[in-house]
């Protein structure tokens, strides 16, 4: 039996392989909803005979989809893809996103871009007035990165945002370290006053590979409920 969270999880994943058809390049997303949404796929693929090449987001999801049966390519092979559907960790009215709670920012925001179509799937509790209560994260260049930390601290001095905090993401003792062997910090930012130009703003400071905000790439969000229902936004 599966809690209310991940029952809405649950059935926001398998509303949006819906948007897949026969013969399409489809972006896997990371996280677990994503990875409800790639088991759905292994199924159709399965026992359906779907007809599919999937690209992976992150390593995690690579070795799920070949799990499930999905054939994988990579994005390389793929140059351009017919939709991607991933999780995301806040999303706001305008379909404006947070994301990297995962660490995979990086190669979901170059899969999704290079996607016709991106498809985020989430629960109702993820849904914001405005982006920022989530921290958000930001994926930097391990040379130098307390350097980065500071310059982007005091960055945020001139931003409208709540917090200012940054932290580097830890697993264990030791600095995560993304897909591309990079870290990660934590904007503790609370609220974000003007999302498109803190995304800009972010990649121009050296050292910043990546952020987590994805500005007018989603298309629809499928949001799911713990009681079953499934609602579309777009
Ligand atoms: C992964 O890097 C993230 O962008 C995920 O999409 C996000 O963290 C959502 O994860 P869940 O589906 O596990 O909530």
């Amino acid at each position: 039996e599966l809690s209310p969270i991940d029952k809405a999880k649950f059935v926001a994943a398998k509303r949006s392989v819906d948007f897949v058809e026969d013969g399409m390049r489809v972006g896997l997303g990371t996280g677990s909803t994503a990875a409800w949404m790639v088991r759905c796929l292994g199924e159709l693929v399965c026992e359906d005979g779907l007809k599919i090449r999937g690209v992976p987001t992150s390593t995690r999801t690579a070795e799920l989809a070949r799990e499930v049966g999905i054939e994988v390519i990579s994005l390389d092979e793929a140059r351009w893809i017919d939709v991607t559907i991933d999780g995301a960790d806040e999303f706001d009215g305008n379909l404006n996103l947070i994301k990297g709670g995962g660490g995979a920012l990086l190669q979901e925001k170059i899969v999704a871009t290079a996607s016709d179509q991106m498809v985020v799937i989430t629960d109702a509790g993820k849904e914001v007035e405005k982006l920022g209560a989530f921290p958000l994260p930001v994926e930097v260049i391990p040379f130098g990165w307390q350097t980065t930390k500071s310059l982007i601290e005091e960055l945020l001095i001139s931003m409208d945002v709540l917090g200012r905090d940054a932290s580097l993401r830890m697993n264990g003792s030791r600095p995560f370290v993304t897909d591309e062997g990079n870290y990660i910090l934590d904007l503790h930012l609370g609220r974000i006053g003007d999302a498109h130009q803190m995304a800009m703003v972010l990649n121009q400071m050296p050292g910043v590979v990546e952020n987590g905000l994805f500005i007018d790439i989603c298309d629809v969000v499928v949001v799911g409920f713990g009681d079953g229902r499934v609602e579309t936004r777009d």
